[in-house]
């Protein structure tokens, strides 16, 4: 069995200026030990303004988290007003960028067509897309679950290369577990990541699925991380709320010694 190392990441959605974002990652990374980097890789998402200082603190404090951005605008560059593109952020040395967030598809209009744009773009300017999934609790209700997550997998998968298909996250996160504190069960929480990959496999082979790293989202929180974390198909965690407590971040970060 392939090896997937855990990945922490904390979406700060439209939380924190720049200052407060600098403190943030100061005290969380306080708390953490080396052990922790190598357990697990942990990545924070800043909004845009803050991620040039967090960069240089990331820098300056040779701190081992990666640094993700929440949204990118699919072309280069151009008459975009109010855009930011993907040579941007790699000017800022962000390496992930969030796709098909379940706020930018129902808040903003991110339809299947828009998020893969933006993951064509990610990867076209090397960087790595977190493609997000999931569905509704109206879907759910009616059975929906399933075909939702694979229809949007489809959709953000299809017609890459293997190479490309292999260096994508996906993120299932159910849209009714995000911000609510309902978390899914982790056992259905680990049940839609492994048709996740099922899915992945059909789409870009077993190797590919095999390798791909799953996260969950949605309300995860210190006291059910080691849960998430301890089934087989998920390999980390999408966590919103949760990271913006310096705290609770820490211990979710910290979840291998808990
Ligand atoms: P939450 O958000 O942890 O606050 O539920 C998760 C997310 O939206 O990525």
């Amino acid at each position: 069995m392939t090896e997937r190392q855990p990945f922490i990441a904390g979406n700060w959605k439209m939380n924190l200026d720049h200052l407060e974002a600098i403190q943030l990652v100061q005290q969380v990374t306080y708390h953490l030990e080396p052990e922790d980097y190598r357990a697990s890789e942990i990545a924070v998402i800043p909004p845009f303004t803050a991620l040039r200082s967090i960069q240089t603190l990331i820098e300056g404090d040779r701190l081992p988290i990666t640094l993700g951005a929440q949204d990118c605008h699919w072309e280069d560059s151009g008459a975009y007003t109010g855009a930011i593109s993907v040579p941007m952020l790699a000017k800022l040395k962000v390496s992930y960028v969030l796709c098909g967030h379940s706020e930018r598809r129902t808040l903003f209009g991110d339809d299947d067509e828009t998020v893969r744009a933006k993951l064509d773009a990610v990867l076209r300017g090397g960087l790595t897309p977190i493609l997000c999934v999931g569905e509704t609790l109206e879907q759910r209700e009616v059975g929906a679950a399933e075909t939702v997550v694979a229809g949007q997998l489809r959709a953000g998968l299809n017609g890459l290369t293997l190479g490309e298909a292999a260096s994508v996250v996906v993120a299932y996160e159910p849209v009714w577990a995000i911000g609510t504190g309902r978390t899914a069960s982790p056992q259905d929480a680990d049940a839609m990541c492994a048709f996740a990959r099922k899915t992945v496999a059909e789409i870009a082979g077993d190797a590919t699925a095999e390798g791909m790293r799953i996260q969950y989202g949605g309300s995860v929180k210190p006291g059910n991380v080691v849960d998430l974390m301890s089934r087989e198909d998920i390999d980390g965690a999408l966590v919103g709320g949760a990271s913006l407590d310096a705290d609770d971040f820490a211990i979710i970060c910290r979840h291998h010694r808990l």
